[in-house]
């Protein structure tokens, strides 16, 4: 943990930091994965996404929500005016996930390797910078709160390096149980209202 703290400090840039986690080989999953899922979108945006870590096609094109969950993200987002690919700097969308690679199989992510990769994690938020983050799902909670149990804390505003931090429940979950669509519409709301707050 400490060799990722060192090389995640070190990173100056988004560029930086990608590049130090090409060159990062102490997590084991790095080995069983075809490519890095950095981030996509736009890293200036207000609002950065955090989700779990990469699916089967997210790391064939080595990109963030890209399959069926991503398409149900992209549709979410675009209902409060963001996307990925905007026709206006203040309407960017920035994306990334807890887990840069994929796991085996998609099983769940473990305790120690979320530790492992948290300081590349900290450090992506701190060189994004945004206004709000959006922690989708428990994984991205684990990560960052340190706690799960996301049908408690979704529509909760929590904070994250002193940025106003909303859980949301994970899209691939809305896909199984399109009831819960519900919430993450009021979650949405919740989003917008707080970037109108803050303007621009
Ligand atoms: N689910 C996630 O949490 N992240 C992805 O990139 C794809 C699916």
């Amino acid at each position: 943990a400490s060799e990722a703290m060192v090389a995640a400090q070190a990173a100056g840039d988004l560029d930086a930091l990608r590049d130090a986690l090409e060159a990062f080989e102490h997590c084991a999953l790095k080995r069983g994965a075809r490519n890095l899922v950095f981030a996509d979108g736009i890293p200036e945006a207000r609002v950065m996404v955090i989700g779990e870590a990469p699916g089967r096609e997210e790391d064939r094109q080595g990109k963030p929500f890209v399959a069926d969950a991503g398409q149900l993200l992209d549709a979410m987002f675009a209902a409060i005016g963001l996307s990925r690919a905007p026709q206006t700097p203040d309407a960017g969308l920035y994306i990334t996930n807890a887990l840069p690679w994929r796991p085996p199989e998609n099983r769940d992510p473990t305790a120690d390797e979320i530790a492992m990769l948290k300081p590349f994690l900290i450090r992506h938020i701190e060189l994004a910078d945004p206004q709000v983050i959006v922690l989708m799902g428990n994984w991205a909670c684990m990560a960052l709160l340190g706690r799960a149990g996301i049908s408690r804390m979704r529509g909760t505003w929590q904070e994250v390096l002193g940025r106003p931090a909303m859980p949301m429940t994970h899209p691939a979950y809305l896909l199984r149980n399109p009831m819960a669509k519900r919430d993450a519409w009021a979650d949405l709301l919740d989003i917008q209202e707080r970037l109108r707050a803050k303007g621009t």
